[in-house]
């Protein structure tokens, strides 16, 4: 008696594992979680309070009340492409979106290719539906993390269902370019091949217009893309599980069944919440982006100095995937430095094997505590 194979044979979480190593520990300075340090703007929690008091406790649309699905496709039309309310999903949460995007494209034995190192819920998902997954690294220097073009075109080949495509990436930072966009878009027209680009960081990317380039700004009407967002990370909302999905129009009625039999619907106070923030929320972005900017910036800044330690800048996210030198182990190097040092960051491992070798710095997070948390490195690696 036991769960399905493919579930058995799905990865436990190596963040989890390594939080539970300092579990009741008071003294752990905490870089581990993606989650931006400060709580969710007032006027977005007036707007969920209102309406939990208004009585709006009752199943909505599949899809999502009209009023954010109107004002999410104006938001996109504004930073991409015009986009129809009917195009838009409303979630709950932007890994459901995902997990919904996976189930409307993915069938047991398809092939799907995954650029890594990548967020392991993303590369998990797909197994769970059976799929059969090919990587593909991306590459590091200190002057930026690259994706070999060639490489991914030569993996995507006739037959393959899907691309995943993290950009701004979790956990590298890396950014894909508009001409590696339109490569990459012109091999899957060819091939009928769908592009799920999941954006959840795109309003934090360090570059121009501060909106990370999106396939939806390079793909034609009838290219097979769906685009997942979540408001966790530009408006500070990981709690609040909410996330949205650009979809062609027409796939969206399958979508919303599929979104009948997994949640139904999304809370309405918790629409109302998005709302607020998708029509009255640009300044907590460009706070955050210009705060997030000065920790990124001192944080590589601070990890050059230490020894046997490589980095590069990130173009985007709130992550610093630094390579050390000598380590082969990241989640034993990680536990001990909970142990020993009180320092919690990521093991590079858990975003795939690709990733061992590395570990991931959330710095969304005030100067003095990434100070704090460098010496803290530096007294680890003299070990
Ligand atoms: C790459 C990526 N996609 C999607 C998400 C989903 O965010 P949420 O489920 O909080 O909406 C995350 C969260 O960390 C992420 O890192």
């Amino acid at each position: 008696m036991g769960a399905r194979a493919a579930v058995q044979a799905l990865a436990a979480s190596k963040i989890r594992e390594l939080y539970n190593e300092g579990l009741g520990r008071k003294d752990i300075l905490a870089f581990w979680v993606g989650e931006p340090d400060e709580p969710t703007p007032q006027f977005i929690r007036k707007a969920a309070t209102e309406s939990i008091a208004a009585g709006e406790l009752f199943y909505t649309h599949n899809l999502g009340i009209p009023e954010l699905r109107e004002a999410l496709a104006a938001y996109v039309s504004r930073l991409h492409r015009r986009t129809d309310p009917g195009q838009i999903a409303v979630t709950s949460a932007g890994v459901n979106a995902l997990m919904l995007a996976s189930q409307l494209l993915v069938d047991h034995s398809d092939h799907v290719v995954e650029v890594v190192p990548l967020w392991p819920n993303l590369q998990e998902i797909p197994k769970i539906l059976g799929a059969r997954v090919t990587t593909i690294a991306l590459d590091f220097s200190t002057e930026g993390w690259t994706l070999d073009v060639p490489k991914l075109l030569a993996a995507l080949r006739p037959g393959t269902r899907v691309l995943y495509l993290n950009s701004p990436n979790n956990p590298t930072g890396w950014t894909i370019s508009r001409e590696e966009q339109k490569a990459i878009l012109e091999h899957c027209r060819r091939h009928g091949i769908w592009i799920f680009a999941d954006d959840a960081y795109e309003r934090l990317y360090y570059g121009p217009r501060g909106v990370a380039p999106s396939f939806l700004d390079a793909m034609q009407d009838d290219d097979r893309v769906i685009s997942t967002n979540t408001f966790s990370k530009s408006w500070l909302m990981t709690g609040w599980r909410l996330g949205w999905l650009v979809v062609p129009p027409s796939i969206a009625a399958d979508l919303g069944k599929l979104i009948e039999y997994n949640t139904s619907c999304t809370p309405i106070f918790v629409q109302r919440a998005g709302l607020a923030a998708v029509t009255g929320g640009e300044a907590v972005i460009s706070r955050s982006l210009q705060r997030f900017r000065r920790a990124r910036d001192f944080l590589v800044g601070e990890l050059r100095k230490l020894p046997k330690v490589q980095v590069a800048l990130p173009d985007g996210t709130m992550y610093v995937f630094l390579r050390v030198e000598g380590m082969s182990d990241s989640l034993a190097f990680c536990k001990r430095m909970v142990r020993e040092h009180g320092l919690g960051l990521a093991p590079g491992a858990a975003f795939g094997p690709e990733g061992e070798g590395y570990l991931r710095w959330c710095f969304a997070a005030e100067t003095d505590r990434l100070a704090d948390g460098v010496a803290r490195l530096r007294r680890a690696l003299a070990d």
